[in-house]
């Protein structure tokens, strides 16, 4: 059976896909830093190994220690805001920490590789459901990280013949569907888990701004659950064992939906309501983010299955209410 080898596996959609590829019979080797992933996420039928990507010495050890045959690449740093004021420590991690891997990965000779972008690469998109062919305009440091990933991924294609599938992840949300494991961070910065703890605590939530182009001048996202995201890799680390290009996909479900209809609808399954107050706008927030996921579709044979809103809250909901 194929070994694959899953950086980042220890955090919240790296986990998923690390359960998902043990159930499908892959030999699974986690490596990951700790910094936000979690001991307890990593399943308990794959090998770890605690290795900042900064560690080239590290790196290449568990390259020669296991027979490597693809790679998933998850672990970064992902919050928006801090990557504003701390541009060094993205670009370290998510640039020279990628090049790291993918320096071990030619010089042990492994070809393919599957890599966690990000919608934040397209910036404020111009259409209402954005392609993978719209402009790449991030206008955040992260995402600008994450473009410069995937410009060095088509390079080491170019160069060296190694294989990638670049996931552009729409806004990743949900937990498992009997609420047993989910989303756990030290400082929390999404929407889903931030509502329903203010709602738990019945404290105020904050909408950051009311004045949008859109449809209720709150901001639009495409929510995807994370099952359908793990499920997206598998399919894409088929597609590159099957000799297939270099490719790009959005995951996302191609239905937008806004804050405010997110906090009726998280009020409605939490049958609670807390104070909601509107806010300033966050910096580097678009007003409207939703996938054009035709490609995926057509090319991978993927389909979102439980990213539906109330299977996203329900689960989300279980989460933040488990024992
Ligand atoms: N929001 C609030 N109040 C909160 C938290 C968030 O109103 O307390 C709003 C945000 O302003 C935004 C929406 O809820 O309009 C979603 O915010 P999230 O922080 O949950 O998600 P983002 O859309 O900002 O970020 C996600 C991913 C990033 C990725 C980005 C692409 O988390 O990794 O999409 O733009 F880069």
């Amino acid at each position: 059976m194929k070994t694959i080898l899953v950086t980042g596996g220890a955090g919240y959609i790296g986990s998923f896909t690390v359960d998902k590829l043990v159930e499908k019979g892959f030999n699974v080797v986690v490596v990951d830093n700790l910094s936000s992933g979690n001991l307890k996420n990593i399943n308990e039928n794959a090998e770890f190994r605690k290795i900042d990507l900064l560690d080239k010495e590290a790196l290449e050890k568990v390259f020669s220690e296991f027979q490597i045959d693809a790679v998933i690449h998850f672990a970064a740093k992902i919050e928006v805001e801090e990557s504003m004021y701390k541009p060094k420590k993205y670009f370290d991690n998510n640039i020279l920490g990628g090049l790291n891997l993918l320096e071990a990965m030619k010089e042990s000779n492994v070809k393919n590789i599957v890599f966690s972008s990000s919608a934040a690469v397209y910036g404020i998109p111009n259409a209402k459901k954005v392609s993978e062919e719209a402009d790449k305009k991030p206008i955040n440091f992260y995402g600008q990280t994450k473009l410069w990933f995937e410009q060095l991924l088509h390079w080491y294609d170019e160069l060296f013949g190694i294989k990638s599938v670049c996931l552009r992840y729409f806004n990743a949300a949900g937990a498992a569907l009997d609420g047993s494991k989910g989303e756990i961070r030290e400082k929390e910065t999404h929407v889903i888990p931030i509502l329903f703890d203010k709602i738990r605590k019945q404290q105020p939530f904050s909408i950051f701004g009311d004045d949008y182009p859109t449809r209720d001048g709150t901001c639009v996202r495409d929510y995807i659950h994370v099952l359908d995201l793990a499920d997206a890799h598998i399919r894409a680390l088929s597609y590159l064992e099957n000799n297939n290009e270099s490719n790009v996909f959005n995951v996302g479900t191609s239905e937008g939906i806004s804050v405010k209809e997110l906090v009726d609808y998280a009020q409605k399954i939490a049958a609670q309501t807390t104070k909601i107050e509107i806010a300033p706008r966050r910096p580097g927030d678009p007003p409207f983010l939703v996938a054009d996921n035709t490609k995926i579709k057509q090319v991978l044979n993927w389909q979102p299955k439980y990213s539906d809103v109330s299977t996203i809250l329900e689960s989300a909901w279980k989460w933040m209410n488990r024992k």
